[in-house]
């Protein structure tokens, strides 16, 4: 069903991943696990801070011909919603915070970097990228608040062990998107959502205010609600939340 590739190093596994697309040199639910980045990518021009052998860093290959490229963000549900299964049986208080991250308490477990590429009206191809904080305990970078499940279980993580449960829950949800099972994902990644129908303070360039999410709108762009009962529709990265 799946197949990990583990490599010792590696720039970033997103990039090895994209490599073996376009060589046409590996198929669905093939996994690249590595133990160290030299160049891990985190969200636009970020870096991905993981020190060697310490955590998850991996990345998974999709071809979901089946899915229709405006339907992309569900793709984005499922991967978090794999990914919050395997934290969520570790410790309490896990959240997806908009779009993508996992929160622990507030502070960032793990990161999801997605690469598509479209043919026609489908998606062709998908590289999901991975990032979770594991073992690692102190973080160099000046990444916003970065946590490890190990500082809230005390428990040492196989990393392998976790990359076969993390692709399994994220291939058991890929399963529903594939029957087309839209409103369960829909609704687990809901109730799962950080901050959902509660007043958070939003970032917008200079500009900075006050509102709840009502909800996710269909091509996953965040629908929020202000004091003024303004809605207002934010697309990735138009928007902050500020912790
Ligand atoms: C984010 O900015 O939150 C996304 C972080 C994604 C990091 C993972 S680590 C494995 C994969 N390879 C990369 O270069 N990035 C992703």
């Amino acid at each position: 069903m799946y197949n990990i590739i583990l490599l010792n190093e590696v720039d970033s596994t997103n990039n090895y991943a994209n490599h073996l697309i376009m060589s046409e040199a590996a198929e669905e639910g093939t996994v690249v696990l590595t133990r160290y980045q030299k160049m891990g990518r985190g969200y636009a021009t970020n870096a991905w801070e993981s020190a060697a052998g310490k955590n998850l860093l991996a990345s998974i290959i999709f071809y979901p011909h089946f899915l229709p490229a405006k339907d992309q963000f569900m793709l984005s549900k499922v991967v978090s919603l794999g990914l919050y299964d395997f934290a969520s049986k570790e410790t309490a208080d896990v959240k997806i915070k908009w779009p993508n991250d996992l929160l622990v308490d507030n502070k960032k477990l793990a990161g999801i970097l997605i690469e598509n590429s479209v043919k026609g009206p489908n998606l062709e191809s998908v590289v999901a990228g991975i990032g979770i904080n594991l073992n690692q305990t102190v973080f160099l970078s000046d990444a916003p608040n970065p946590v490890s499940l190990k500082q809230f279980t005390g428990k040492e993580y196989d990393v392998q062990e976790v990359c076969k449960t993390v692709t399994e829950r994220v291939f058991s949800w890929y399963e529903e998107l594939r029957k087309g099972n839209y409103s369960k994902i829909d609704l687990a990644y809901i109730n799962q959502l950080y901050r959902h129908e509660e007043w958070t303070l939003f970032k917008k360039g200079d500009d900075r205010f006050e509102a709840r999410i009502l909800g996710i709108g269909e091509f996953g762009q965040l629908i929020t609600e202000d004091r003024s009962n303004r809605i207002r529709t934010f697309m990735f990265k138009e928007v902050e939340m500020i912790l």
